[in-house]
């Protein structure tokens, strides 16, 4: 360990640390463009210039490795005047874009340009620029606009030391050297858009956010990728009640400073017709909707009517691991029903890059370890029963989201499960062929409305939190299985009283797979 001052603030470091990340510890922050935590160090861009007392000249602070003792000044006249002319040479051939820039509100070289930039320029001449470049698709993710880009390399040093895929390069010399890609290999691989979260300036912004909303009128709420079971740490950008963006939320031990392609656009998927009010088909088979009181009655009816070994529940891995177990509560311990199973579909592999490994999802949803641990494990082959041989002789089947496979679309396997007697479905998404074709609907929430836990690839638990409220007359996935239970169970506690974080340590004591389950330590602000 090494003792240094950094602004006057005494702190004890790991030795060997540069002098950028060691400033963390002292809560000081020192301007840099091309460092990046997870990429090698190029020392390229000069701004993270700092002075260290005892040293000639000013030293670059990501290539400064702290020592026991040193002296280091972040803030000091010498160094803002160093500061203020790497910024004055950063600026000559930038355009003056903020106003119409996607990155504007959380780009880098806007905010040090506040800070060090003058009101006024000394360039005298034209600035350069690059004909022909200011919006030209690289990938099938990322749109380029050459004019903002300020040669940082950190685009480069991803594809090469992250994917390992070497798309981008620098071409020509000197003041008119470009960053592209290479003849007939587009910027295509899996992770692409990662290099819009970490170019320092609006160079690199996505085909699928660019123009679609300004930054600062985003809301932001933490939360857990559900594309699979890798459960990278996303921030849900939302307004309105839409979700406009997923970003990477940095955890080191899952997916660093990263999301892959797929999960990052994911959200698209809920750009669809929502269900918002029950639904209820009546004897005339008239299937219109209805209230929330007339779905309990007819859920409630049809359950009264039957015995517990002709009731079954397809659950889905994309519920939480709090719902699982109220549902478990609900359906296993009070309604007695025997046949309850959870499957996942398999996707990928997807590769995501943890710090120190490479983690590989498997798995279309990001829950199946986590509902299976609370349902019971091997029960996906009850599941697949259901939806090769059909629901018949089922008088109720309920299935705790449409969207649990992707085999639920298929006409075949919604007209086995359509066998059962009553079909009682849960849905956010109005066009899924199962939500048409059950005899109860519920308005269900997707994963940007509720919060909970779940238990990813590596057997982390992992909170998410709501993003929004849930629309028209939908309520959380927990309140439909309280508002079940209160129906079926009046004089139950267990479903008047329950939060999620009240069954989260319930669901601690009494499941034996989830004995002392400690949710993982919040990702790290980077
Ligand atoms: Fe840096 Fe962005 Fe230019 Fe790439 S495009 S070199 S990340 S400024
Ligand atoms: Fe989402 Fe999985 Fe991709 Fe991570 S690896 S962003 S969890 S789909
Ligand atoms: Fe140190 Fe660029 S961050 S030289």
């Amino acid at each position: 360990m090494a003792k240094v001052t950094i602004d006057g603030t005494e702190v004890e470091v790991q030795e060997g640390l540069n002098v950028i990340e060691a400033a963390k510890a002292a809560d000081v922050h020192v301007p840099h463009f091309c460092y990046h935590p997870s990429l090698t160090v190029v020392g390229q861009c000069r701004m993270c210039l700092v002075e260290v007392e005892g040293m000639p000249k000013l030293q670059a602070g990501c290539s400064t490795t702290v020592k026991d003792g040193m002296k280091i000044h972040v803030y000091n006249d010498k160094v803002d005047k160093a500061r203020k002319g790497q910024m004055e040479f950063l600026l000559i051939n930038h355009p003056l874009d903020c106003p119409i820039c996607d990155k504007a509100g959380e780009c880098p070289l806007q905010d040090y340009s506040f800070n060090y930039g003058s009101v006024t320029s000394r360039y005298g001449e034209f600035k350069r620029t690059y004909p022909g470049m200011d919006r030209t698709p690289i990938g099938p993710h990322v749109v380029q606009n050459m004019n903002r880009c300020i040669h940082c390399t950190r685009c480069i040093r991803f594809t090469q030391e992250i994917t390992g895929t070497s798309e981008l390069a620098f071409f020509k010399r000197g003041a008119s050297t470009e960053v592209g890609v290479f003849p007939d290999t587009p910027l295509d691989n899996w992770m692409s858009a990662c290099v819009t979260d970490i170019c320092p300036t609006g160079a690199l912004t996505t085909r699928e956010f660019r123009f679609e909303n300004r930054v600062w009128n985003l809301d932001s709420a933490e939360s857990v990728c559900n594309g699979c079971d890798v459960g990278c740490n996303i921030f849900i950008g939302h307004r309105n009640g839409q979700i406009f963006r997923y970003r990477p939320r940095v955890n080191p031990d899952v997916n660093d400073h990263w999301l892959c392609d797929f999960g990052r656009f994911s959200h698209e998927r809920y750009d669809t017709d929502r269900v918002v009010v029950p639904k209820v088909r009546n004897e005339d088979d008239y299937f219109g909707i209805s209230t929330w009181t007339e779905a309990l009655d007819s859920i409630g009816k049809a359950v009264r009517a039957t015995t517990s070994e002709k009731m079954a529940v397809i659950a889905s891995a994309n519920m939480t691991n709090e719902e699982a177990f109220l549902a478990r509560k609900l359906f296993a311990d009070r309604l007695g029903v025997k046949s309850i199973g959870v499957m996942v579909d398999a996707i990928g592999p997807i590769r995501m890059k943890a710090r120190t490994e490479w983690l590989v999802g498997t798995q279309g949803a990001p829950n199946f370890r986590g509902v299976e641990r609370v349902l019971g494990e091997g029960t996906s082959k009850r599941v697949d029963d259901l939806l090769t041989r059909g629901a018949e002789g089922i008088d109720v089947l309920f299935i705790t989201d449409a969207a649990f496979s992707e085999r639920a679309k298929d006409p075949a396997v919604v007209a086995n499960l359509r066998k059962a007697k009553m079909l009682v479905v849960l849905s956010w998404d109005a066009t899924h062929p199962l939500a048409d074709s059950a005899d109860v609907v519920l308005p269900s929430t997707i994963h940007a409305e509720k919060e909970g836990t779940y238990t990813n690839l590596q057997g982390r638990i992992q909170r998410i939190f709501q993003a929004f409220p849930p629309k028209g007359q939908t309520v959380t996935d927990l309140e439909i299985y309280r508002r079940i239970g209160a129906h079926l169970f009046p004089e139950a506690e267990e479903f008047t009283t329950a939060d999620a974080a009240d069954l989260f340590d319930d669901m601690r004591a009494t499941i034996p797979a989830m004995k002392n389950a400690e949710e993982a330590a919040p990702a790290e602000a980077w």
